[in-house]
């Protein structure tokens, strides 16, 4: 499943022009770590530790509060993510209404995989908005890129994150979708403080987990999560609960922002 950079630097020509040759070329060195990342389970550290580092990178996690973390889903999945079914299962017209996406906004869809969920919401943003599709497998982008190509869309912009680092700029963000990703996040911590960092002061991120309580739903335990441990780890992380819509078939629908910071004593009204 490993590719040679020279590969992978040649799938990532078919990105779109934001994707400059310079970016290309430090995507290159960093899809070969990030491949190892998804080709092995996160216990396999060898590889990584071996691999030619210049900066010190979090390690990844297996369990995280007491869940255990997902590997995640390879682009050999792309077939499975367009199943016919999944709109019988996921509802995806009404999870999009609940997310009241407007023209001009920006939209993250984070983990978009071959951006199943990235067309819906480049239509909705329309052309004065932009999806950022960010996803740690090159072989997504790609497909991706070819998505948008058949599609004529020209307002999303793709990027290929670390498992720790999603690279989104600060403060930019109006929404983070995220459908059946963040149970994957070998780094949840820095994940969560990177996105919670990109959003604007009212920015939300929609979590779309299928649910962990129902044993009628049939996905791995480990693709699933309870409302319970959501809450648990994102309050671990100054985020809380919003909004919540309970009517998806088979999935949670949770909208987290950032909690208020505590005030500076600078910025404390006089008692
Ligand atoms: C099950 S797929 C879901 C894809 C898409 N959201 C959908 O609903 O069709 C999960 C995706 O999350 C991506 N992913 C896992 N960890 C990630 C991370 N740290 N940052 C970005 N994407 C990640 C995987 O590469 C995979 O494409």
């Amino acid at each position: 499943m490993l590719k040679s950079r020279s590969t992978m630097l040649w799938m990532l020509k078919s990105l779109p022009n934001r994707l400059t040759l310079k970016r290309l070329l430090a995507f290159g060195s960093i899809a070969f770590l990030g491949t190892l990342f998804v080709a092995d389970p996160p216990s396999v550290c060898t590889a990584q530790d071996s691999a030619v580092k210049t900066t010190e990178e979090p390690k990844p996690l297996t369990k995280y509060l007491g869940r255990r973390i997902a590997i995640p889903m390879s682009y050999h999945g792309i077939p499975w993510l367009n199943r016919p079914e999944r709109i019988q299962e996921e509802n995806p017209e009404e999870m999009l209404e609940q997310l009241d996406v407007q023209p001009g906004m920006t939209v993250c869809d984070m983990g978009c995989g071959d951006g199943y969920y990235t067309m819906e919401l480049a239509k909705r943003v329309g052309p004065t908005g932009k999806v950022i599709a960010v996803d740690i497998q090159p072989e997504m982008l790609q497909e991706l890129s070819r998505r948008c190509e058949r599609n004529n869309l020209k307002n999303v912009e793709m990027i290929l994150g670390l498992p720790h680092d999603p690279k989104l700029p600060t403060g930019k963000i109006d929404l983070i979708l995220m459908v059946d990703v963040y149970h994957e996040f070998s780094n949840p911590v820095e994940m969560l403080t990177s996105m919670r960092e990109s959003l604007k002061p009212n920015g939300r991120i929609a979590l779309v987990e299928f649910r962990g309580e129902d044993p009628q739903v049939p996905i791995k335990p480990e693709h699933k999560m309870t409302k319970k441990q959501i809450l648990k780890e994102y309050q671990a992380n100054k985020m809380g609960l919003v909004k919540e819509y309970d009517r998806l078939p088979w999935q949670h629908l949770m909208f987290m922002g950032a909690e208020p910071q505590e005030k500076s004593p600078k910025q404390q009204k006089p008692e």
